[in-house]
């Protein structure tokens, strides 16, 4: 099977990570799927941006948690990365999965719930899925792997992925034991062959993070991992096609 391309934060090295714009560029370039963070507003609504708090990506200050939905929309996520980009928004999930599900995306759905916990992150996210009946094209990833566990619980229909940036010995009885599907690491430490081949053995897909070096990209293709997550769609995309 071809190496799948995944556009980190959508393509993020083209337009404001985690926005529309970044999400229409990693169309654009045929990227095969984006990877994108979300957590949870005051008010319960899942919202996509990478950081707990907002300074560094919007014109907002404070953590995401204490905002409300109307407050977030509020905010420009675009201007920081560059002025034409002024009004973009912080998405909804909602919004993401509406706007392109048409699309033939793969949607690699990070809860970002490892550093602040948000109650009912999982159901929000869960029920947003099943609302769009895209169960199939989608992975939710998470530095928090109990989070994984009860997603799986709660839908046993919605594949995970086991995120990590240690070295783990072995990784694969663990991810095994969590119920993962895939395992998505940071892919400095998918460097020995023996890593790559436990892996095999135990059948479990390779999403490796960020990979932004052509070689790096042509070494993890040649080995056959399931999708390669990059800021740079574009080019992984004219490797995978020349392949
Ligand atoms: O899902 C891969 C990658 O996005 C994990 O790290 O910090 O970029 O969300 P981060
Ligand atoms: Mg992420």
């Amino acid at each position: 099977m071809r190496t799948l391309n995944i556009a980190h934060r959508g393509a993020s090295s083209l337009a404001p990570e985690n926005t529309t714009a970044a999400f229409n560029q990693a169309v654009e370039v045929g990227a095969d799927g984006i990877e994108f963070d979300v957590h949870l507003s005051k008010d319960n609504v899942p919202v996509v941006l990478h950081d707990e708090s907002l300074e560094r990506t919007t014109t907002g200050r404070g953590a995401v948690k204490d905002c409300t939905f109307t407050e977030l929309k509020k905010l420009d996520a675009g201007s920081w990365f560059a002025p034409q980009f002024s009004g973009e928004e912080i998405p909804a999930l909602d919004e993401v999965l509406a706007k392109y599900k048409s699309s033939s995306l793969i949607f690699n759905v990070e809860l970002k719930n490892d550093i602040t916990f948000y109650p009912g992150l999982e159901e929000a996210v869960l029920q947003c899925i099943s609302k769009h009946e895209i169960e199939n094209r989608v992975i939710i990833s998470s530095f928090n792997h109990d989070s994984l566990v009860a997603c799986r619980k709660l839908n046993p229909a919605v594949r995970t992925g086991m995120l990590y940036l240690e070295d783990i010995k072995e990784p694969w009885h663990y991810a095994l034991s969590i119920g993962c599907y895939s395992v998505h690491p940071l892919f400095f430490y998918l460097q020995s062959a023996e890593i790559l081949s436990g892996f095999k053995a135990h059948k479990l897909p390779l999403y490796p993070w960020t990979v932004n070096n052509p070689e790096q990209m042509k070494i993890l293709n040649t080995e056959g991992v399931e999708a390669i997550i990059t800021d740079y769609p574009r080019i992984l995309k004219k490797i995978l096609d020349h392949n």
